[in-house]
């Protein structure tokens, strides 16, 4: 029998989103790619004026802000549209100034809180593909299908810098390594729900593998093909 609910975590650009999103389109399941909850809510403190280092406020941001997830509204290459109090965030989520302030806002005990509650009512539903930090070890635990996604850091920083460049944005390739491995570090270093494998997880090294054979490696998970 196929996985119901897979939860897919690892570090930043490590392929993830890649996976899930094609899991996802492969099964026919829900796909929800829970960072860009935490964007939402860090792109809002930004837009607000709200200091990142004000962790009531920013707590209760997450509490209150009105985030919608949704399938793709335009044909600009989104897996999904993005929306804070119905202003569309898909692309505005992404800039090296999210980047730069997301982890210390998703550090706070009371941001994850009210973001887990939210992950875990979408996941009760089943047929989910969910991605993330914490979502084998603390969202859904009990997932039928754990994978922990991991790439090099170079090679991480090289794919992300790629993918910047396509979007026409320009960033050194020592800026984007710098800017993962700092959220990396502080991502599992938290108290609250760090970034870590499940024991029960499966490790998916996809440093040598290009999209297409990551894919295929992961649709013969799914199908129990593969022994891992
Ligand atoms: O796409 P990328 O891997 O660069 O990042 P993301 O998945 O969009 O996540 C952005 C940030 O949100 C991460 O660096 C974490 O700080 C936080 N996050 C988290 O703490 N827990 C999750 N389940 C998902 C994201
Ligand atoms: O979701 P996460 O941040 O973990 O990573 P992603 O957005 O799925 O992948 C980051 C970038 O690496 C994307 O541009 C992917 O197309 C690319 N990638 C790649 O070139 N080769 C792979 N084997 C996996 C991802």
């Amino acid at each position: 029998m196929k996985p119901s609910t897979i939860a897919i975590d690892g570090p930043a650009a490590s392929g993830k989103s890649t996976i899930g999103y094609h899991l996802s389109r492969y099964l026919a399941y829900l796909y929800l790619d829970t960072g860009v909850l935490y964007r939402a809510v860090t792109w809002a403190a930004l837009d607000r004026g709200i200091p990142i280092a004000d962790e009531t406020a920013i707590t209760h941001l997450a509490e209150e802000l009105h985030i919608d997830v949704t399938p793709p509204t335009e044909t600009d290459g989104r897996q999904y549209t993005v929306r804070v109090e119905g202003c569309d965030v898909t692309w505005a989520i992404r800039t090296p100034e999210v980047d730069a302030a997301v982890s210390p806002v998703s550090a706070y005990p009371g941001v994850r809180e009210a973001l887990t509650r939210r992950m875990r009512e979408i996941a009760a539903l089943g047929r989910v593909v969910m991605v993330g930090r914490d979502i084998g070890t603390v969202v859904i635990p009990d997932a039928d299908m754990k994978l922990y996604v991991i790439a090099s850091a170079e090679e991480r920083a090289h794919r992300r810098q790629l993918e910047m460049q396509t979007k026409g944005e320009r960033q050194a390739y020592d800026d984007v390594l710098a800017s993962l491995q700092r959220r990396d570090k502080i991502d599992s270093n938290r108290k609250a729900a760090p970034l870590k494998a499940a024991p029960d997880a499966i490790i998916f090294d996809n440093t040598e593998l290009t999209i297409e054979e990551m894919l295929k490696r992961a649709e013969r998970l799914v199908d129990g093909l593969d022994p891992a």
